[in-house]
């Protein structure tokens, strides 16, 4: 990852809202709200595939259509969530349950570092 993992964790702040950092072995990172998935890990799955949470339809089929989650998608998924999942659907029906949104790229590249420096190899 291209970003700062330090200065990830002080944006996470701004996660932590809606979104925890929990272990597989549930180790607790971050103790953050359930409005949200579970971020641990997240460069690793695919886009809406947390068991148990309750995405919206879009993203979920984001996923299903092929959506791993990587850096550049993450960056653009958070400087706007419900427009990615229109483009990258091509739908401009698309919806997202995710209101928050992040507009700088640098901030949310460092995020992504955070999440990397924390979570599984
Ligand atoms: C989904 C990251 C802030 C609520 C997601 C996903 C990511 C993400 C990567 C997709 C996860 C997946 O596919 O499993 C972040 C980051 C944040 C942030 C890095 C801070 C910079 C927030 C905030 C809220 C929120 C503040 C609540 C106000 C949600 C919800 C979803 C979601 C409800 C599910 C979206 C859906 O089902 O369409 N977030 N998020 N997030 N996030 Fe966030």
């Amino acid at each position: 990852a291209s970003g700062d993992a330090d200065a990830g964790a002080k944006v996470f702040a701004k996660c932590k809202a809606c979104h925890s950092i929990v272990a597989d072995d549930d180790t607790v990172i971050e103790r953050g709200g359930k409005i949200g998935p579970n971020l641990y890990g997240v460069y690793t799955r695919q886009a809406g595939s947390v068991e148990d949470f309750r995405y919206g339809d879009s993203i979920v089929e984001a996923g299903a259509a092929g959506l791993m989650w990587n850096e550049a998608d993450f960056v653009s998924y958070l400087a706007d969530p419900k427009k990615f999942l229109a483009e990258y659907l091509d739908d401009s029906k698309a919806r997202s349950k995710m209101a928050f949104r992040l507009n700088d790229d640098e901030d949310a590249a460092n995020v992504w570092a955070y999440l990397v420096s924390v979570g599984p190899e």
